[in-house]
């Protein structure tokens, strides 16, 4: 495998999937929390910080540990850092060296570069510059503005590379972390999804033996791979939970319980409705709703798992986003991302957790969840909140709102569906807002409810921006809208990025 370490550039995860994708596995962790140099780690990734290696206090990292033993590529602030450490010079950039820029220099006898050609397009995002290399570094690429964009070491297999070949607009990026990954690291290239489901299954079979496991499903792809994966390994002794809040999708209850039965996962669905609507009563604070619908949820997995003699332990669909320790800008103190999975882990239940997925980026889920022939209508799904319409409904929640909600929101995932779009939005969902508008119906004036679409493209959702939806498309469903769905007169399109503003409303 490859390790990741991480000086907490924005970057990072991304390096990490370009390494999967190389069907290789890799491993992200914060600079100052080395894990120990196994025999299975072939080779090392430095990645970038948003600090500046002048600044006091800047995060610092042994090199000498890795340097000549095995394998090292420094990606922008690591390649600064080894070029300052070992004698060089770093001073701010005299020019602004962010975006576009082409490797007019290369070295194609470097091994990082087999198979790039003259001209290469990368991508820089770099305040400070490398103004001299410590002696025995060469340079071996350079842009018309940057001499020194890439070094290496004499005699050690050590680089340095000033841009980002992790992004998408360096247009060979990929070609030279398979340089790297797999001709200098000597990386086999056989981290499928069909080793990974036989390596997990087996794991799982190990740890978990025979005791009996409980699950809460929420429809999503996170939840139903990992319960695929534990019924594979288990079979019965997985009882899953999926529960009605009352604030589910039109219709989303029976389909989703359908087709995990039609998976054979063994799934209890419970109709909780009212107990939510009756904790929500009179909430309008965001914040607020989320907690009373953490809390029922917790409830009432809690009562169904009681009824399942001898559980031992707590299924989770966590993926490694919401695991890895990020490095904190202001300092090396690592803290961990909190994770809002479905109600979170009753402490009091006392269970052990098992989370197959937890070293999964979401695209590698889904090519799990294709090799373990997980139906489409889940792989593809959107993702959607825990707190579902909860937080789709502006101010309190009545079961009428849900009602008027769930009918606007099925108009246009399901116009979504029918023009050939869904799959080219990564989220997309209805707001209802809690004001009024006047409209003219008939002869009749009318005082009704106002309800904005929204539709993303995104990776992670870490970031996204809005779809520019056709005009007669947005046209069809808003006119579908107003006409079908009763106490509804206006409906607009939100057209803003994450961020500054974010997906959900609330
Ligand atoms: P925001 O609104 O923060 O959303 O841009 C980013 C992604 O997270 C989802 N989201 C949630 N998911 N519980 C969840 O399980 C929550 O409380 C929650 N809030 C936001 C949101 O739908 C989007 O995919």
């Amino acid at each position: 495998q490859i390790l990741i370490l991480d000086f907490g550039s924005q970057y990072t995860q991304l390096i990490a999937r370009r390494v999967r994708e190389l069907d290789v596995y890799c491993e992200i962790h914060p600079f100052n929390k080395i894990p120990p140099l196994t025999a299975d780690i072939k080779g090392v990734i430095l990645s970038g910080s948003p600090c500046s290696v002048r600044d006091k206090g800047a995060p610092d990292l042994d090199l000498d540990i890795f340097r000549g033993k095995i394998p090292l590529l420094a990606v922008c602030y690591g390649a600064q850092l080894m070029a300052q450490k070992y004698g060089g010079n770093v001073t701010p950039s005299e020019i602004r060296e962010y975006g576009r820029a082409s490797l007019s220099h290369l070295d194609t006898h470097a091994a990082l570069f087999k198979e790039m050609t003259h001209g290469s397009q990368v991508w820089m995002s770099h305040g400070d510059t490398i103004k001299e290399l410590p002696e025995g570094f060469d340079i071996i690429a350079s842009t018309p503005s940057v001499r020194i964009a890439a070094y290496k070491i004499q005699e050690e297999e050590t680089y340095g590379i000033q841009f980002h070949p992790e992004v998408t607009h360096s247009t060979e990026g990929k070609n030279l972390l398979r340089n790297f990954v797999v001709q200098i690291c000597d990386c086999s290239q056989d981290w499928t999804s069909d080793v990974f489901i036989d390596i997990t299954v087996d794991e799982l079979k190990k740890t978990i033996g025979p005791d009996r496991v409980v699950m809460g499903l929420s429809g999503g792809v996170d939840s139903s791979v990992a319960a695929t994966l534990i019924h594979r390994a288990i079979g019965d002794q997985l009882t899953c939970v999926f529960v009605d809040n009352g604030l589910l999708r039109k219709n989303e209850f029976e389909e989703v319980l359908d087709s995990y039965k039609d998976m054979g996962l063994n799934v209890i669905g419970v109709d909780a409705r009212q107990k939510f609507y009756d904790a929500l009563k009179g909430i309008s604070d965001p914040e607020g709703k989320r907690k009373a619908i953490g809390r029922t949820f917790i409830e009432v997995f809690d009562q169904e798992a009681h009824k399942i003699q001898g559980v031992k332990w707590l299924g989770q669909g966590t993926i490694y986003p919401d695991i890895i320790e990020s490095v904190s800008v202001n300092g090396p103190s690592a803290t961990i991302k909190s994770h809002h999975n479905v109600g979170g882990l009753p402490d009091f239940m006392n269970l052990k957790v098992v989370e197959p997925l937890k070293t999964l980026f979401k695209d590698g889920v889904r090519e799990v969840g294709k090799a373990l022939d997980i139906a489409d209508t889940i792989i593809g799904r959107h993702p959607f909140p825990g707190p579902g319409l909860g937080i789709r409904i502006l101010g309190d929640i009545t079961p009428e709102k849900v009602q008027t909600l769930q009918e606007v929101d099925h108009i246009f995932i399901q116009g979504l569906k029918d023009a050939g779009l869904y799959d080219q939005v990564w989220q997309a969902g209805a707001i209802l807002l809690p004001i009024q508008s006047v409209g003219v119906m008939g002869d009749e004036r009318t005082y009704e409810r106002v309800v904005a679409l929204r539709a993303v493209s995104s990776v992670d959702g870490m970031t996204a921006d809005w779809i520019h939806l056709p005009y007669e498309f947005l046209g069809k469903i808003s006119n579908d809208i107003i006409n079908k769905v009763k106490g509804v007169n206006r409906v607009v399109y939100d057209i803003s990025s994450k961020p500054p503003a974010t997906i959900e409303w609330e």
